[in-house]
């Protein structure tokens, strides 16, 4: 078990949750995991247990901080914005990652794992694909306004050109930080893993019921190994 990682939900998450158990520890030495790291490419159809779906979220985004009021988390983004957030899409429905809270925020109860999914028949009915979403939204702050009121005070192109540099690289850095720690998370479990850029970014988003703002960057598919012919998810 990690401690000292489940936040109270506060008032505004009045939304539809369910709560995941807390994330168990992975024991593996890190020099192992990086050892055992391996994109797969066969997945058995048996679901995700919600101990394994924890624990891999929680390597995503999840709550690293000393104390239940401290929020650090377990990958870094861009200025702080966490601007990414993870959708989990399952047979049950798709869902959304709430590391405060450790829970699923539901959003709807349709299996939409074949919008997933491009042409790879095996990875079409694997378990569980976590969506790394790019929010605009979130990429507000005091630093943020700090950089555009310093743009707008200078009117120097060149700042403005960096800002503008660092808003799109860093959706992009800030999805590779929780693909690697999910890659990572699932070598210690012994959980197949790949990641994909094959997907219709406009098929995800309908899928996933994002909004004008949200920009799907990257899916991982999981699922445990298949243990035969008659276990792959054909
Ligand atoms: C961002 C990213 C996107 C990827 N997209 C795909 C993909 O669309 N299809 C696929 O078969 N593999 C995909 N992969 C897996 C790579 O092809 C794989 O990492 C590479 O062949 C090296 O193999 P390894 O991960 O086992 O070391 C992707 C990997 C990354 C990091």
């Amino acid at each position: 078990m990690v401690t000292f990682k489940k936040k109270a939900p506060g008032p505004q998450n009045a939304a539809l949750e369910r709560s995941l158990p807390e994330p168990g520890r992975m024991d593996a030495a890190l020099t192992d995991a990086l050892m055992k790291r391996r994109t797969a490419y066969d997945f058995s159809d048996e679901p995700i247990s919600d101990e394994h779906l924890s624990t891999i979220l929680w390597a995503a985004d999840g709550l690293n901080g000393k104390t239940h009021r401290d929020d650090h988390r377990t990958t870094p983004t861009a200025l702080n914005w966490r601007e990414i957030e993870t959708y989990v899409v399952k047979a049950n429905g798709v869902w959304l990652w709430n590391p405060l809270s450790c829970s699923l925020v539901f959003v709807h109860d349709h299996d939409r794992r074949r919008d997933m999914c491009l042409l790879q028949p095996l990875v079409r009915q694997a378990p569980v694909h976590l969506v790394y979403v790019f929010n605009k939204e979130k990429t507000q702050g005091f630093a943020t306004d700090l950089a555009h009121s310093i743009v707008k005070y200078t009117k120097s192109e060149r700042i403005a050109t960096l800002a503008e540099e660092v808003s799109e690289r860093s959706p992009l850095i800030d999805t590779g930080a929780k693909v690697m720690a999910v890659y990572l998370a699932c070598a210690a479990l012994g959980i197949n893993c790949m990641a994909r850029q094959t997907f219709e970014s406009a098929r995800v988003s309908k899928a996933l019921l994002l909004k004008d703002a949200q920009t799907p960057i990257c899916i991982q598919t999981l699922g445990y190994k298949p243990r035969g012919i008659l276990d792959l998810a054909f």
